[in-house]
């Protein structure tokens, strides 16, 4: 079969041949892949980073797509570990790390939309209890994530949203998505602690130095201390770490959560797929959605530093 096919760590997968999957186990279907989305986990488990990944080569990336099997159902699938990932012709599911989709759904959006949409929606819903009228920063809310969280949280029946990011063209566009106030990351961390300042919760995309900075900022201009602030961290585009000043922690009722593969279980994840994959089909949110042919993945991989929108490879 075609796939996309990574020989090295330090090029991006090449489409070529690869041998078709073989079922293993009792729960194991082969699903003919209709969409794959090219999330930054993909990148990083292609170029041998993720946390995941071992030395395995050659290997085919892709941790989630929709498919379809001899049985005939439309499925989203989350895979396990593996190297022969869903972008590619045909792949292998465990059909318990999956869910099936109803026939009007958008395959491509499904593809698009899921990875980035339930790392918000799985951290309020499995992480913290959050509720209907609390107050939400999104911190780093210019990526397909950050958007979706904006629009997760307006679902979730947050009060206020503050969408803080540094890309003030798609900063400007998420108004119109349930941001109740943006901020540009420009370094004037003022502006960023006056906003945010009373906020319940932080879903945070960036991690690194502008976390730092984000924390000392709202929580020193924090009108009340002792209001619980729960910061979930998700995402690391600016850095695998973060120094936390003690005294954060100290002069506020601050707690920090992780959110992701591990964090919460598979069996919690699966969970929250259905509903969410209602909304995607019901079409509750905006979803920037590029689909590419698989044939073409060289050029999609080389395209992600350009575009905003989520590749989604379609073989
Ligand atoms: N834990 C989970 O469940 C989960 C699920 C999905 C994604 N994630 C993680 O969430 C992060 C975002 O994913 P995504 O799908 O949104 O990726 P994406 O669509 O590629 O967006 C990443 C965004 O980060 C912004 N960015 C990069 N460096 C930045 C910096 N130093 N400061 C501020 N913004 C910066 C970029 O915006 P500009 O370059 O335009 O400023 C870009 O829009 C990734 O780390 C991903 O692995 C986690």
């Amino acid at each position: 079969m075609k796939a996309a096919v990574v020989s090295s760590f330090d090029s991006a997968p090449r489409y070529a041949e690869f041998a078709a999957p073989v079922p293993v186990g009792p729960h194991d279907l082969v699903v003919d892949v209709i969409a794959s989305g090219l999330h930054p986990r993909v990148r990083s488990q292609a170029d041998g980073t993720h946390y995941t990944s071992t030395d395995t080569l050659p290997l085919v990336p892709g941790v989630d797509g929709v498919g379809r099997g001899a049985d005939g159902l439309l499925r989203y699938f989350i895979l396990a570990d593996t190297t022969v990932g869903a972008m590619a012709e045909q792949t292998v599911i465990d059909t318990r790390r999956s869910i099936v989709l109803p026939e009007e759904c958008d395959p491509i959006a499904i593809a698009a939309a899921v990875n980035p949409a339930m790392s918000a929606w799985v951290a309020l819903r499995q992480r913290i209890e959050f509720r209907a009228g609390q107050q939400v920063l999104v911190l780093g809310a210019t990526g397909n994530a950050g958007r979706m969280a904006v629009q997760v949280a307006k679902l979730f029946g947050a009060q206020q949203i503050i969408a803080a990011g540094r890309n003030a063209e798609q900063l400007a566009a998420l108004p119109a998505l349930g941001a109740t106030d943006t901020v540009l990351l420009d370094g004037d961390a003022g502006r960023l602690g006056r906003a945010a300042a009373d906020v319940d919760v932080v879903i945070d995309y960036i991690w690194g130095q502008p976390t730092t900075t984000a924390m000392v900022a709202v929580i020193t201009d924090r009108a009340d201390r002792a209001k619980p602030l729960t910061w979930i961290e998700i995402g690391s585009v600016a850095g695998p770490t973060a120094s936390i000043p003690s005294a954060a922690l100290r002069a506020a009722r601050l707690e920090i959560v992780g959110s992701g593969q591990g964090s919460v279980s598979t069996h919690e994840i699966l969970a929250e797929l259905p509903a969410l994959a209602q909304e995607i089909t019901k079409g509750t949110f905006d979803i920037a959605a590029r689909p590419t042919p698989l044939s073409d993945v060289e050029r999609a991989w080389a395209e992600t530093a350009r575009t905003t929108e989520r590749i989604v490879l379609t073989p």
